[in-house]
């Protein structure tokens, strides 16, 4: 199978990208902005990187389309600074540039995998049953607070891939993706930065870099979290079968590595003086999101994801929630600690990290 693989240098791309490689033999052609993340990949003569913007590289996006037998698209801005900080720029990416990819998979009649969100469900109101695809109601906040721009954007294009296979002219597969954590996720910070990547960076930045965990809000927000492994091991089911996947939304994610991000922080601060063996000379600290994120921030309380479609396909997440953060954290010490020279994804610097790819 060839497949083309929008936004194959970011965190899921770069891993997904090395999971097919090793455990398929598969072909793979991807595009990103940005190729760091899977310059040190063995191709295996099966991987082609193409580097562009894919706003400016019609031409060759249809190509890809074309000569293609299956598309996944992972192209997004998915840090929650940005959709307070750039909603405008968020929605046009994550819903109008994707579309162009919609658009030409019913052209050239291609399946798509197009990879949304768990926040589609948004903040739970007081739900506590795991959140199911296809039975779960969307809930939004007020327009006021601009966060939920990313899921609205991923929400419409979701309905508008669903009208589309309804309609006979897509086969499509939606994927809602719970917290993945892994190597290769986002890039660390100065300890201290607001703003900018995903939890787990920011918490390895202040470890690595001593400086104080800061829990927005008090860390109350609960999330689920999924080793990139098993995900892409997910992912490649979803992959390989079409039929049984063929117009649903499937949840990935692992129902059991539930925590409050404050817990999150007890353990990475205890797992960080397991696995370097002297004591974290980092404090935790509590800041407003507001102060965190700028005005407009607002949180999702609860996220539990119902996985029994793919458990249909034989999965089973194998990795629980310390497993998971030891082996991603021990996977940047190794690299912090070894190399002569880091990828800039691995320098702590303290340069505008609002979008560190955005164009
Ligand atoms: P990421 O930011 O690491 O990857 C996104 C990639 O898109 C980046 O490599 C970036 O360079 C590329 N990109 C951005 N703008 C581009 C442009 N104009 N042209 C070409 N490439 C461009 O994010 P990720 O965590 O790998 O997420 C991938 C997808 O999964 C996104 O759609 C995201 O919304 C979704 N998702 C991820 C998670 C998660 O746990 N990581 C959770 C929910 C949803
Ligand atoms: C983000 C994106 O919006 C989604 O693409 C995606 O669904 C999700 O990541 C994901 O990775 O699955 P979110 O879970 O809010 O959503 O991402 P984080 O930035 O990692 O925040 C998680 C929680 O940690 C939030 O409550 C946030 O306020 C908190 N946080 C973040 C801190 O307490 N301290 C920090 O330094 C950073």
């Amino acid at each position: 199978m060839r497949i083309a693989l929008f936004g194959s240098g970011g965190f899921i791309g770069s891993n997904l990208v090395e999971h097919l490689l090793e455990a398929t033999g598969h072909q793979v052609v991807g595009l990103d902005a940005d190729d760091e993340k899977t310059r040190d990949i063995d191709t295996r003569g099966r991987f082609e990187c193409h580097v562009g913007d894919i706003r400016q590289a019609a031409p060759l996006v249809e190509e890809l389309v074309e000569t293609s037998d299956v598309v996944i698209d992972l192209i997004a801005h998915a840090n929650p600074s940005m959709y307070v900080s750039q909603p405008l720029e968020v929605v046009d990416l994550n819903l109008f540039q994707n579309l162009t990819l919609v658009d030409l998979c019913v052209k050239h009649s291609k399946r798509i995998i197009q990879f949304s969100t768990c926040e589609v469900y948004g903040p739970s109101e007081g739900r506590r049953e795991p959140y199911s695809e296809d039975g779960a109601n969307l809930v939004r906040g007020p327009i006021r607070n601009q966060r939920w721009i990313y899921a609205s954007a991923k929400e419409l294009l979701e309905r508008i891939i669903y009208a589309h296979g309804q309609q006979g002219d897509l086969d499509f597969t939606i994927v809602r993706p719970f917290n993945f954590v892994g190597p290769k996720i986002d890039y660390l910070v100065e300890a201290g930065s607001i703003g900018g990547p995903r939890v787990f960076s920011h918490f390895m930045s202040a470890l690595v870099g001593k400086g104080p965990l800061r829990l927005v809000d008090g860390g109350a927000a609960h999330r689920s979290y999924t080793h990139i492994a098993d995900a892409t091991r997910a992912v490649q089911l979803v992959l390989e079968n079409p039929d049984e996947c063929r117009s649903e939304i499937m949840n990935i994610g692992n129902p059991n590595n539930g925590t409050t991000i404050r817990e999150l922080a007890s353990l990475m601060l205890e797992l960080y003086e397991e696995l370097t063996g002297s004591p974290a000379e980092s404090s935790i600290v509590e800041i407003s999101g507001d102060q965190f994120y700028g005005a407009g921030y607002e949180d999702c309380d609860w996220r539990i994801p119902d996985v029994r479609k793919m458990e249909r396909l034989g999965w089973r997440p194998q990795l629980d929630l310390r497993e998971t953060f030891k082996r991603t954290m021990q996977w940047h010490l190794d690299r912090l600690n070894g190399a002569t020279e880091l990828p800039s994804y691995l320098r702590r610097n303290d340069a505008p990290q609002v979008s560190r790819r955005s164009r």
